[in-house]
């Protein structure tokens, strides 16, 4: 963006130069999605794919030379090397869903080894040596004792992978298949050409989604203790995507879908994520995810690291089961309250005493000290030697981005105030200190700029020990969904890391939502072997329905951060309802979102129709929260449909009860729903109406169903309005971690900081 504004004229010149010397003709690799085989027939897809690409290329060699790869086993498609002019040509093609280059996408974590061998969390003794997760990762170490297989017997019938073995990698009765894909040939000097893990990654979160129970092992040489997966008996798929830094490719991605549906694992477990969002037929983990919920497999998928920003969270398609981080640590807190009452949480260890006295609040871009050459918009980062003292002294001032608070205290000033990312562990300051968040130092310049005598006091600092709720951590990316705004995503989240031993605080490192996302999938594991028939609607209906209850209050960003709350696997095996749905529904969403009837023929291979040809909200599809976006200043008016299947006891009347905050009407109609028998479904609506909205972020509310069977199945209940990127502080492009002040805030002609 900035860019774009600071071009100069030679610049231009050059820009010119450039175009003339384009590299339209380079030839990439992309991928072309083609949808579902075309049913009832034998294709021979690669020759079909060579035959495309000639028509295309003109000649038979440059289609040989052109195709890298033919999907074919779970869905049509392929990969080839294509100019940007053929890859349109291509795109146009009859058939062809969508051309997407080849890009990377990055494993959902920043560390890996360092949290190996932190208990994990298993859920009981279910049986489920038949239950197969599909791992795509960075691939496995199969002699870890995690994946030792004493006591297994041979794969399950319905297993039709293979081991690849490449030097001397091996599979075994735990690990039963493992596969490699690498389609761009190239390979680091630490990589194994063999599904091998030199991550670390990969094996991890193996280990954490279906690993064994090992006992007093020092794992990996770290902290010891006991470590087993979610579901210790099942078995282990590898399919190793990612290489050497976390870099994984798209093809690759793809590819291992292809196989994995077809090789008969029943469920997906991905880390990794795209870091812009994509339509969902050009994000691969949506395609593969939709090709395996046709056939009855859950894909689970990280939320990935892009957080505390909003609308950053990858892989959010409806069919899919989408994991945040979060954290059980003690947090430490230090509140700062704004003469006009605003009180804004931040964090920082603050064992400074201010009594409660207020004292004049500044901006740091308003105390330069002019006469040491600081300019305003350097000095708002409050580093030693900008901020003139006869203006700071005495004062609290707010200072843009995180520092060590020595510029003020060398400015005589009394306390700090920084705006910056969130960080969930928290730093001491030689003064009275706090880290706020970017919105609500926003909010304190307003104030600032608002005010004639601006004035503020930092509390001291609190230690929130022991909190009940767990806390989505910042880096977890957050919803709202950024395609379809009426679909809450985040689903769910899961401890990134457990701390039976108190000693593990220590550990207290950022890792990812990569290490939540197998935690949810030994979870769906877990489901699934309890109730092998349950469709992955349903299994994501039973873990979110039943998730432990997150704190609203420690959540600025609620549902967003945490979905339906924290999992809880165990109650998750005996929901009473489901929300459950199935291809045709995904379909009637899809064309909701505006996906043409000739589109989704493609991709499910079938005569599917769009009967509803106008693109509209999706309020119908049958999904276990509600989540309505407005516009600004729009009223406040929808009816949702959904319809609750009765799996838990024959006999059981549900009740509807529900808190809605302040302006949010809500009615439940039948709020009564008597079942009779298992299988049996029922529909109710759920009107909502209120005033008018303006830059209501999220309001937030739950329905909640009780049954006279002791079953309870609570729906999250959000109304927002949908913030136009040109107003946000926030976009997408957001840095994986606090860069300091070195850029990153931009300074607005305003005065508002803002990042970028
Ligand atoms: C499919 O077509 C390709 C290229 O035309 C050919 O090399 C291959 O042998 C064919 N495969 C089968 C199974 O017929
Ligand atoms: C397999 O090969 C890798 C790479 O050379 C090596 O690090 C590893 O120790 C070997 N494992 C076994 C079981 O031989
Ligand atoms: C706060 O109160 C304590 C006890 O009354 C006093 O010793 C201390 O100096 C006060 N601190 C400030 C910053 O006013
Ligand atoms: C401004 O900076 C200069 C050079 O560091 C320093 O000597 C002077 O005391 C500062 N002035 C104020 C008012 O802080
Ligand atoms: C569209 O209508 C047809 C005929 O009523 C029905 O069979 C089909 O399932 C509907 N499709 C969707 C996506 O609802
Ligand atoms: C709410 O929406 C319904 C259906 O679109 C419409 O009939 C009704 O008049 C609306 N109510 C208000 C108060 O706008």
């Amino acid at each position: 963006m900035a860019k774009a504004t600071m071009v100069s004229i030679p610049y231009l010149f050059l820009l010119a130069a450039l175009v003339l010397n384009c590299q339209c003709h380079e030839k990439k690799v992309h991928v072309v999605y083609m949808g579902e085989h075309p049913k009832g027939e034998h294709y021979n897809y690669s020759s079909m794919h060579h035959s495309m690409l000639k028509d295309v290329l003109g000649s038979r060699s440059a289609a040989k030379e052109s195709l890298v790869y033919s999907y074919g086993k779970s869905f049509n498609g392929f990969v080839a090397k294509l100019s940007d002019e053929e890859a349109a040509r291509v795109e146009e093609m009859e058939g062809v869903v969508s051309v997407i280059p080849n890009t990377e996408l990055k494993l959902h974590t920043t560390r890996s080894w360092d949290f190996t061998g932190l208990p994990t969390p298993s859920f009981g003794g279910a049986k489920g040596g038949d239950v197969i997760i599909g791992m795509l990762d960075s691939g496995i170490w199969p002699e870890a004792k995690s994946f030792d297989d004493e006591g297994f017997g041979p794969p399950p019938a319905k297993w039709k992978g293979t081991c690849q073995s490449a030097d001397n990698f091996t599979c075994n009765n735990k690990v039963i298949g493992a596969r490699f894909y690498n389609s761009r040939g190239e390979y680091d000097s630490s990589d194994f050409k063999s599904p091998r893990d030199s991550e670390g990654h990969g094996s991890h979160t193996a280990s954490t989604a279906g690993g064994n129970v090992v006992k007093g092992a020092s794992y990996y040489g770290l902290a010891a203790g006991e470590v087993r997966g979610g579901l210790p008996s099942a078995r282990i798929a590898v399919y190793k995507v990612c290489w050497y830094g976390g870099r994984c490719n798209l093809a690759d991605i793809l590819a291992a879908f292809d196989d994995a549906i077809a090789d008969g694992v029943d469920i997906i477990s991905v880390s990794l994520g795209s870091e812009e969002p994509r339509e969902y037929f050009k994000d691969p983990i949506a395609i593969g995810s939709f090709h395996a919920m046709r056939k009855g497999i859950l894909t689970s998928n990280s939320a990935g690291n892009a957080g505390p920003f909003l609308r950053t969270v990858s892989n959010f398609s409806p069919w899919s089961l989408t994991v945040a981080a979060s954290t059980i640590d003690r947090k430490f807190v230090s509140q700062v309250v704004l003469g006009n009452g605003q009180i804004f949480t931040g964090t920082a260890i603050n064992n400074f005493v201010l009594n409660g006295t207020s004292y004049p609040l500044i901006w740091g871009g308003d105390a330069a000290n002019v006469s040491a050459g600081a300019k305003p918009d350097f000095a708002r980062f409050c580093l030693p030697g900008n901020l003139n003292s006869l203006k700071a002294e005495g004062k609290i001032v707010l200072c843009d981005g995180f520092w060590d608070g020595s510029g003020v205290l060398l400015a005589n000033g009394i306390g700090v105030v920084m705006a910056d990312i969130m960080d969930d562990y928290a730093s001491s300051f030689p003064l009275p200190a706090t880290l706020i968040s970017i919105e609500d130092g926003i909010k304190a310049l307003d104030y600032i700029r608002t005010t004639e005598n601006p004035v503020a006091t930092i509390l001291v600092g609190e230690t929130w020990k022991d909190v009940m709720a767990p806390l989505v951590v910042s880096f977890s990316s957050r919803g709202s969904n950024p395609i379809t705004p009426d679909i809450l995503k985040v689903n769910l989240c899961t401890a990134f890391r457990q701390q039976k031993d108190p000693r593990s605080v220590q550990y207290n490192i950022i890792s990812g939502t990569s290490m939540s996302c197998p935690h949810a999938t030994g979870a769906a594991a877990f489901l699934k072997a309890a109730h092998p028939t349950w469709s992955p609607a349903a299994i994501k209906s039973a873990l979110m329905t039943t998730a432990y209850v997150m704190d609203p209050r420690k959540h600025e960003d609620k549902e967003f951060a945490y979905g339906s709350g924290h999992i809880n696997p165990v109650k998750a095996v005996d929901p009473g309802l489901i929300f459950d749905a199935d291809e045709t529904d995904y379909v009637d969403f899809l064309c909701k979102q505006g996906y043409t009837t000739s589109t989704l023929r493609i991709v499910t291979g079938d005569s599917s129709v769009c009967n509803n040809t106008m693109p509209g909200k999706a309020w119908g599809l049958n999904y276990p929260s509600f989540a309505l976006a407005l516009e600004d200043g729009e009223q406040i008016n929808a009816t949702f449909t959904r319809t609750v299947t009765n799996v838990g006891s024959n006999a059981a009347t549900y009740y509807s009860s529900m808190y809605m905050p302040g302006p949010l009407k809500v009615e439940v109609e039948p709020s009564i729903l008597p079942f009779d028998a298992i299988g049996q479904k029922k529909t109710f609506t759920v009107k909502v109406s209120g005033p008018e909205i303006t830059q209501q972020p999220i309001l937030s509310g739950f329905i909640h169903w009780t049954s006279d069977d002791h079953h309870a199945v609570r729906t999250p209940l959000v109304v927002y309005t949908v913030f136009s990127s040109t107003l946000s502080p926030y976009s997408y492009s957001v840095p994986n971690k606090r860069s300091h002040f070195k850029g990153s805030s931009m300074y607005h002609k305003n005065g508002i900081l803002a990042h970028h």
